[in-house]
C-alpha cells in the first residue's frame, strides 16, 4: 500500500518509521493506522531488518494521540472498531519479531503513547511529555493503554495517569520506569541508535525469540511461561546460531551472525 503519512527509511539492518503528519503533531487517522499497520504486520519472516526505530517527523511530537476529528462523530460500533484497529497495530508491534524502539522525541498523548507502550523500549528527549488524557476528552484510552500501561508501571501509577490525564514530564516518566531513558533532544537519534547497533550485535534468533517468550509468558501463569520458555530454549538449540554463540565464547572470538551489523 502506498504510504502518505508515514516514511520509512531502512539503513543496513535498521528501519527508521517516522509518522509524517507533523502539521497534525502526528496524529493517527485511520490511514495512519492502516500504513503503520501494514508495515509491523510485513515485518513477520523479514530476516533483513533487525530493529524498528519509530518516531515522529517535526520537533514537537512523537505522536500526539488518535486524531480527534475521527472520533468526534463515532457511533458505538465505530468506536468499537477504532478501538479494534489500533488494537491490530499495537498487536502488530508486539508480534513482529524485530525489536522496537519508540524514540520519544515530544508529544506522545493517548494513542500516540498506546503505541510506544506496545514498542519494546521507548527512550525519551528530555522535552517530552507523555500521557493518557483521553479521559478530559470523555473518552477512555482505546489502543491498549488500560493493559499495557499498568503492567509497565502498576496499576496505582497507571491509573494516576489515566484517571487524571494528565501528561507528565520525560524525567518523571523515566523515574517511573515508563522510559527506559531520557537525553537532550538532539542527543536522541543517535543514543538509540546505539542501543540498536547493539542489539543488532546480539543473535538475531536469540533476540526474537526472547522476545516472544516476555510477551506470550506474560499473558500466563507462571507454570505455563516457564513451560515456554523450556520450548523456546529447545528451538534455539536446534539452531546454527547457537552453535555459533557459543563456539565463538570457547573461541575467544566475536560471534560471527547470519545477519552481521552492516
Ligand atoms: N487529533 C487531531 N489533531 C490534532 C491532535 C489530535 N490528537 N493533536 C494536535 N492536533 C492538531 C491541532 O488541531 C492543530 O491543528 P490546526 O493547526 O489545523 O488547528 C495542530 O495539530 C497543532 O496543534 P496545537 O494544538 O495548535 O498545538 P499546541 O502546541 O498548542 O498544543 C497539544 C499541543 C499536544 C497540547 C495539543 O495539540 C493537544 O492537546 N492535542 C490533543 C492531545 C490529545 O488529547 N490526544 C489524545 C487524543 S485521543
Amino acid at each position: 500500500m502506498s504510504q502518505e503519512n508515514i516514511e520509512v527509511h531502512v539503513t543496513g539492518h535498521v528501519a527508521d518509521v517516522v509518522v509524517n503528519r507533523p502539521d497534525k503533531l502526528n496524529a493517527l487517522n485511520g490511514d495512519t493506522i492502516a500504513e503503520l499497520t501494514a508495515f509491523f504486520e510485513g515485518l513477520l519472516g523479514n530476516d533483513d531488518i533487525g530493529v524498528v526505530v519509530l518516531t515522529g517527523a517535526g520537533e514537537k511530537a512523537f505522536i500526539a494521540g488518535a486524531d480527534i476529528s475521527m472520533l468526534a462523530d463515532q457511533t458505538v460500533t465505530e468506536g468499537r472498531e477504532n478501538s479494534r484497529q489500533g488494537q491490530r497495530l499495537t498487536r502488530a508491534i508486539e508480534r513482529a519479531p524485530q525489536t522496537v524502539i519508540a524514540a520519544i522525541n515530544g508529544y506522545a498523548l493517548g494513542g500516540g503513547l498506546e503505541v510506544a507502550l506496545a514498542c519494546d523500549m521507548r527512550f525519551a528527549s528530555k522535552t517530552a511529555r507523555l500521557g493518557l488524557p483521553e479521559v478530559s476528552l470523555g473518552i477512555i484510552p482505546g489502543y491498549g493503554g488500560t493493559q499495557r500501561l499498568p503492567r509497565i508501571v502498576g496499576e496505582g501509577r497507571a491509573l494516576e495517569l489515566i484517571l487524571t490525564g494528565d501528561p507528565i514530564t520525560a524525567d518523571r516518566a523515566y523515574e517511573i520506569g515508563l522510559v527506559n531513558g531520557v537525553f537532550a533532544p538532539e542527543e536522541l537519534s543517535e543514543k538509540v541508535a546505539s542501543v540498536a547497533v547493539k542489539i543488532l550485535s546480539r543473535g538475531p534468533i536469540a533476540t526474537a525469540l526472547a522476545k516472544e517468550a516476555v510477551y506470550r509468558g506474560g499473558e500466563m501463569s507462571m507454570d505455563d511461561g516457564l513451560a515456554l520458555e523450556s520450548d523456546l530454549f529447545g528451538v534455539i538449540s536446534s539452531t546454527d546460531e547457537m552453535r555459533e554463540g557459543l563456539r565463538a565464547f570457547l573461541d575467544k572470538r566475536d560471534p560471527s551472525w547470519k545477519r552481521k551489523p552492516s
